[in-house]
């Protein structure tokens, strides 16, 4: 696991938009995953201002939403899906329809599950997955006890999340109980994984997921297990972890400074 500590949200977002760039602009069919939440959306900027300026161009790329909201009527602003579209694709060059989320409203949910891991498949996996982290350690919506192995299946809230989640909504009340989500074992499937987290409150679940023992109760924690992991956390994130000094000099001296 690298780690990354940074001044700024700007810095944050310049670091993952590099490695983004790079595997937009090397592949002839580079697949993205992505995060809804606040932590990515400075990364969507990033490579909508390079889209604009550099000429960075995502036709041909497929992009994969880690999880969705169940009961939201298409459309609804808060459903990611509408999110992701406000926040990144409807600024940059990729086929709308190359843009893929787990079926939510789907008859049957068991089925659309499955389809999306069928999808994620055969588009050949994910060459980049942006992820953030919930308070109590989820990544994707896989709440504390989800199995390490999961696939993308429907999962229940913790109060916790909808509590957290409150803020995008009028009220706690509208924020929906299930939702569907990319399972553990489908996200550690990606061939490099960026965590990112800003703020006191992350501080928690980013010692547990970066020097804790790999747990069920922290799912974020199983990323230990990936070959490519990269956090980028800001100072007050990052204010509980003991090797803090050495992942500062291990990236400070990192032998080649490419885009990790
Ligand atoms: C939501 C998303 C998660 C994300 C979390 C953290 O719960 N489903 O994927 O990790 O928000 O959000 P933020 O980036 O706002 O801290």
């Amino acid at each position: 696991m690298e780690v990354v500590i940074v001044e700024s949200q700007v810095e944050m977002a310049r670091i993952a938009g590099d490695a983004i760039a790079a595997v937009v602009s090397s592949r002839k069919t580079p697949t993205l995953g992505l995060a809804t939440g606040s932590s990515p959306v400075p990364v969507y900027a990033d490579l909508i201002e390079r889209h604009r300026t550099e000429g960075i161009g995502f036709n041909g790329t497929t992009m994969f939403l880690l999880d969705e909201y169940v009961g939201l009527p298409d459309g609804h602003p808060q459903s990611f899906r509408t999110v992701i579209r406000a926040t990144f694709t409807a600024h940059v060059d990729v086929d709308p329809a190359a843009v893929h989320g787990p079926d939510a409203n789907a008859d049957d949910l068991k089925k659309a599950c499955l389809r999306y891991e069928n999808l994620i498949a055969d588009a050949g996996g994910i060459d980049v997955q942006l992820l953030g982290i919930g308070s109590e350690g989820h990544i994707g919506f896989n709440e504390p006890a989800s199995s390490l192995a999961s696939r993308t299946r429907l999962k229940t809230l913790t109060d916790r999340t909808r509590k957290d989640n409150a803020r995008f909504f009028d009220k706690h009340e509208e924020v929906p109980r299930h939702v569907l989500t990319q399972g553990i074992g489908t996200i550690l499937e990606a061939r490099h994984i960026i965590l990112m987290a800003s703020g006191l409150a992350k501080s928690v679940p980013i010692e547990r997921t970066v020097e804790g023992p790999v747990s069920a109760m922290v799912p974020a924690s199983a990323l230990q297990l990936h070959p490519h992991v990269t956090v980028i956390v800001d100072e007050h994130a990052a204010c509980r972890l003991k090797h803090a000094d050495y992942y500062r000099s291990t990236f400070k001296h990192k032998p080649e400074r490419q885009a990790i």
